[in-house]
This record gives C-alpha cells, sequence and structure tokens, in this order.
C-alpha cells in the first residue's frame, strides 16, 4: 500500500514545483504566477505566516448527549517557583478550570511537559498542584520531562509510560512517543547538555521522536487482545504524523504506529507538544492537538493540516492568550467531540462529524472576537 505524503513532503514538491515553473518565466509571468499561487493557498486552505484565517468557535449544543467525558491539561512546563511563577499560576488556572465543570469529568488526561528542565523540584511542584484534581488523573510523559535522568523519576511518581485501560466500553493506550536514538553517549552530552538540546526543539543534534521498535511490540501486543470494532482511544505527547521536522512536530516511525491503529474501525489520537489548536484525519485516524496552559507555539511554516481549525497569533501583552485547556466528549460510535477551552476566548468545539465529513458538515461557526 502507499503510504501518505506527510504534509513537509507536499509542501517542498509544490515548491519545487513552483521554483522549477519560475525559471521559464519573465517578470510579468512570474507576478501572475505568484498571485496564482496565492489563490491555490487559500483555496487548499492552507495559509502563510502573514494570513491567519478566522478561526472557528462552538457553535450549538451537542446533538446527542455523550457517553462520557474526559479534560485535559498538557504543556505546562513548570521551573521551580522562584524562577517562573507564571506557568504555576497557569497550571493553576487549568486544575481550578476542571475542578469546576459539572457534572466532573470521569478523569483528566494530563499531556506531558509537566517539566520544564525533567528537574525533580519542577516534577514534584506539577505533582503537588496535580493532586489537587477531583477527577483521577492519567499521566503521559513528554519529552522534558524525560532526557534528564531518562525518566527516571518521572517514573517513580507516575508509572510506567506505556499503559492501556478500559473504560466504559472505549480501549485507551497511553503512548511513550517521545524516544530519541542515543546522540549524547558518542558525543559526550552531560544529562544536563542532554536535556537542554531536546528541550530546543529545533536543535539539530539530537535524534527524532518516535514510539520506537519496543513501544510498537509492546503496542501490537496489547491491540491484539482488543475486538477491532471496539473504540480506540490513543494518547501520545508528539503528533502521531509527520507535521513539521524541523521542529520536531513529528513522529519518525508514525507510518509504523498508524499501520497499527488502522485495522480498528474508529480511532482517535490526542496528543500534545505542539501547543496549539491542530487537527487532521488520515483514513479511519482523527488528530486532535491539545493547548498547552504555558505558551502557543506558531503554526509550523511547511503548511497545516487541512482539518485545522486555526487559531491566531497570541496576543503578547496577555500571559494567558493562546493558552488554555480543555475537554473530550466521548460519543457513542467512540470517536470525540474536541472542546479547546481557549482562556479569555470563546471555546472552540471540533466535532467528529466535521473530521469525520472532511471538513464537509458540521463546521464550526467563525467567532465574532476581532483578533481572530
Ligand atoms: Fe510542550
Ligand atoms: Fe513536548
Amino acid at each position: 500500500m502507499k503510504m501518505p505524503k506527510s504534509i513537509e513532503t507536499k509542501h517542498y514538491e509544490e515548491r519545487a514545483a513552483f521554483y522549477e515553473g519560475l525559471k521559464r518565466l519573465d517578470r510579468r509571468s512570474f507576478m501572475r504566477l505568484a498571485g496564482l499561487s496565492a489563490g491555490i493557498v487559500a483555496a487548499k486552505g492552507l495559509v502563510t505566516p502573514h494570513s491567519f484565517q478566522l478561526v472557528e468557535v462552538a457553535g450549538a449544543a451537542p446533538a446527542s448527549k455523550p457517553k462520557f467525558t474526559f479534560a485535559y491539561i498538557s504543556d505546562t512546563h513548570l521551573y521551580k517557583k522562584e524562577l517562573n511563577d507564571r506557568f504555576v499560576r497557569s497550571i493553576l488556572r487549568a486544575v481550578d478550570d476542571v475542578n469546576r465543570l459539572d457534572p466532573q469529568p470521569d478523569f483528566v488526561l494530563f499531556g506531558g511537559d509537566l517539566a520544564q528542565l525533567g528537574k525533580r523540584e519542577e516534577l514534584d511542584l506539577g505533582a503537588q498542584i496535580l493532586k489537587g484534581l477531583k477527577a483521577p488523573v492519567k499521566m503521559m510523559v513528554g519529552e522534558h520531562d524525560w532526557f534528564l535522568d531518562m525518566g527516571e523519576y518521572w517514573q517513580k511518581l507516575f508509572g510506567p509510560p506505556q499503559y492501556s485501560f478500559d473504560h466504559k466500553g472505549v480501549h485507551f493506550v497511553t503512548l511513550m512517543s517521545v524516544q530519541e536514538k542515543d546522540f549524547w553517549t558518542a558525543n559526550g552530552y552531560t544529562p544536563e547538555e542532554r536535556m537542554q538540546i531536546v528541550a530546543g526543539l529545533d536543535d539539530g543534534r539530537q535524534s527524532r521522536f518516535e514510539v520506537g521498535p519496543q513501544g510498537r511490540e509492546w503496542l501490537k501486543n496489547d491491540l491484539a487482545k482488543v475486538d477491532k470494532k471496539t473504540p480506540l482511544v490513543v494518547f501520545s505527547h508528539s503528533p502521531l504524523y509527520k507535521y513539521f521536522r524541523n521542529w520536531n512536530f513529528w513522529t519518525d516511525d508514525a507510518d509504523e504506529v498508524q499501520a497499527l491503529l488502522r485495522p480498528f474501525a474508529n480511532v482517535t489520537v490526542i496528543h500534545g507538544h505542539t501547543h496549539q489548536l491542530l487537527t487532521n484525519r488520515i483514513g479511519n485516524i482523527h488528530f486532535h492537538g491539545m493547548l498547552s496552559t504555558a505558551w502557543p507555539w506558531p503554526y509550523a511554516p511547511e503548511g497545516l493540516p487541512t482539518l485545522t481549525v486555526q487559531q491566531n497569533r497570541a496576543d503578547p501583552f496577555s500571559a494567558f492568550d493562546g493558552c488554555g485547556d480543555g475537554r473530550m466528549d466521548l460519543l457513542e460510535n467512540g470517536l470525540v467531540d474536541k472542546l479547546y477551552n481557549l482562556w479569555d476566548r470563546d471555546p472552540v468545539t471540533v466535532r467528529a462529524t466535521y473530521t469525520a465529513s472532511n471538513g464537509k458538515e458540521d463546521r464550526p461557526a467563525p467567532t465574532r472576537l476581532p483578533s481572530y
């Protein structure tokens, strides 16, 4: 079977074709081509970093009551309290949001990157704050939690980074998707240097994120016990597709992992790491990115999955802007309506019917907020 091309690969192919076309043109034709190209980009729903589109917000209430809900908090990136209190205030705000949900969610998914540099005091601080949640917490690991001591302390606090559980007829899997091939031993990097290199996402000295052969073997065995009609929800820190390699918005073995998920009728992947509204669908797999409580990352310059409901550049004068938390409503068919609770803005709901129809149905209505 032919593998789908990554967004990044398509971008480079289009760009190469564009430059190839340019060679044969005089200046007037070039201007026409440039205009035409912008039109194509707009028609495809892709945007350049200078032309953000309207973001869409939640419209009517859900047509049918969800089977159950769970909330999420992700990418808190805590430093020691003395170094940075802003991110501490942000995670506290998220905990308060979730505790005020009525009814309470069945559980809360923490999406990874609890700490900034994997330090014990950062992880301890996060663990202590998350204890304030009323609902039970499911933990996922991020690269910022892992690469100082290769997950030793995180695992002591929270247990194995890869596990599965069944809840009300849905099979849930939490993956450790930020493994990297050993780039440190041969280069003699200290644990602190290793952590800093991975924390700098565009630092080319590191390897790329992957679930890795052992993780994939574990996943294969875990899924072998599950009926193919059972709804499947997978949590991963990095997106389980190839979005943008240079920033490690990427899972190197995404194609192999997707192949393991493909036999299932309804699959949803919920990921952290990208700190932005992000929606994608590849075959039967729906992908949703989670918001960060700490900061929003810009969208990758090479283009976006076309289903993405885009958020605007955050207001630099508001520490909370572009950040938030959210909720997943599990529907009868096992797919999710994904609610982005953007702080101080209208929430955005991306419905399963929207992703399943490739954007033809239930497109979220444009917001009236002028900055979007
Ligand atoms: Fe993060
Ligand atoms: Fe991350």
